[in-house]
């Protein structure tokens, strides 16, 4: 195939003037292997973008898509709505935590998040509490692109150059520390990290703080898995001071910890839940906001009968080729188990990560589920050795996630263990060579 005209596409979160130099172009993808534009085949080691766990090509959902698009291309999702938006929320609902069955349709992760943090301000809005206009959020955290999921993360390269963001959010601390290394699961130490929370309802004033917002496992910066009992703590402060918890989980969504949600396998219910990335197994871009029926209720309720509740919304909201892509990968999950498959591969998985402790300078692996981050011994300047990494393993035939110096794993459910090895054998070969 030949190459197209590079120039014109300039592409996000990437060195767009070393790609034109050494393009990475994949061009089709089928199970857990990518094919690029020279024809050789890849294994998928990230899930596309954690998006795929049900492997790509699955002929169910192109179907269901096809159909639909024949069917209802589009309906305004202002004052009209389709039968499948609602649904596919039903169908949500039933694999969400009990009590957060309030379904917002959105378009992508950051998105989602734009709308829990809304959804918290009209909450406290509605209940006459409008004076909780305050964020709470966590240094390397990632909550998407946009003003208001930029000033609640914590990665400075996102943020530095895109000036004040949101006013009246403070950062608690990440959870990760150096007497975790080459830990797996959830660390012993860190639980009172949370307490970050209760310093800023100190300093603050609980009383002026909508909502904290934290991933259940950081996943974009190097997969950080929450100490025992920090969720739980978090969760405690929040109730007591009526701020709204709120987990995003658009990397931690549909099966990657081995439940639906994370929420479920750390046995934390937040008020809000975020979602998106696995939705759709990858196919149709959606997103999903959760709400607890209560928060749901008191915005509804508050509204003048007859009038628009909740001034929000996109063009885009619960598209019709959308929802039939979610609700073909919702049923290939159930169908197939995936979930529970996810759990069962984990065991392989976690121990080939982890046997690759002394393979090259690695400096610490930590995970969770089919979650995985690899540290990698800074050569330079940070990244520098990340982004080499990054296209060695493409050499070798893998397709991973590298941010900064860290290899993030997170293969489809849909894998075998041989897959599973061979995607941790190609990591090995690389960061041996290094
Ligand atoms: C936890 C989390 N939140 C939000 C986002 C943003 O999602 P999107 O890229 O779909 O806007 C991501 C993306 O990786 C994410 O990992």
């Amino acid at each position: 195939m030949d190459n197209p005209d590079l120039s014109h596409h300039w592409l996000p979160f990437t060195a767009n003037r070393a790609f034109a130099a050494d393009p990475r172009l994949l061009v089709s993808a089928e199970g857990v292997h990518y094919v690029d534009a020279g024809g050789r085949r890849l294994l998928d080691g990230v899930s596309g973008l954690f998006c795929v766990p049900a492997g790509h090509g699955r002929p169910e959902i192109a179907s269901a898509v096809s159909d639909q698009l024949r069917h209802l291309d589009f309906a305004p999702p202002f004052q009209f709505a389709h039968p499948d938006g609602f649904a596919l929320a039903g169908e949500l609902a039933g694999i969400l935590p009990p009590g957060l069955d309030r379904v917002f349709f959105v378009n992508s992760g950051s998105e989602a998040v734009e709308t829990a943090l809304k959804g918290a301000l009209a909450y406290h809005r509605a209940r006459g509490d409008a004076g909780r206009t305050r964020f709470v959020g966590r240094e390397r955290a990632y909550h998407g692109v946009n003003f208001g999921g930029l000033s609640v993360s914590g990665i400075v390269r996102n943020r530095e150059a895109f000036g004040t963001g949101l006013p009246g959010v403070s950062h608690m601390r990440a959870t990760w520390s150096p007497d975790q290394v080459f830990g797996w699961g959830q660390p012993s130490t860190g639980a009172d990290l949370a307490d970050d929370l209760q310093r800023a309802v100190d300093l603050y004033g609980g009383s002026n703080i909508a909502a904290v917002i934290v991933e259940p496992i950081s996943g974009s910066t190097g997969v950080l898995v929450p100490p025992e009992g920090y969720l739980e703590r978090l969760a405690e402060i929040a109730a007591a001071n009526g701020i709204l918890l709120i987990f995003d989980e658009v990397i931690t969504g549909f099966g990657r910890t081995g439940h639906a949600f994370a929420s479920q396998s750390f046995g934390v219910t937040p008020d809000i839940i975020t979602m998106a990335k696995a939705l759709t197994n990858g196919t149709i871009p959606m997103g999903a906001v959760a709400f607890r029926r209560g928060v749901h209720d008191a915005v509804i309720e508050a509204a003048a009968p007859g009038g628009i509740e909740f001034f929000h919304g996109y063009t885009w909201s619960a598209h019709p080729s959308a929802c039939a892509a979610a609700l073909a990968s919702l049923k290939i999950y159930r169908d197939e188990g995936l979930f529970e498959r996810s759990a069962k591969l984990a065991p392989t998985f976690q121990q080939a990560v982890l046997d690759l402790k002394g393979a090259g300078p690695i400096t610490d692996i930590r995970g969770f589920g089919l979650l995985a981050g690899i540290d990698l011994e800074t050569d330079g300047a940070p990244g520098r050795r990340g982004f080499a990494v990054l296209k060695e393993l493409f050499k070798a035939g893998l397709v991973a996630r590298v941010t900064n110096d860290t290899v993030i794993l997170a293969p489809p459910f849909v894998a075998t263990e041989t897959d599973v090895r061979e995607i941790v054998d190609i990591v090995r070969s690389v960061v041996a060579a290094l």
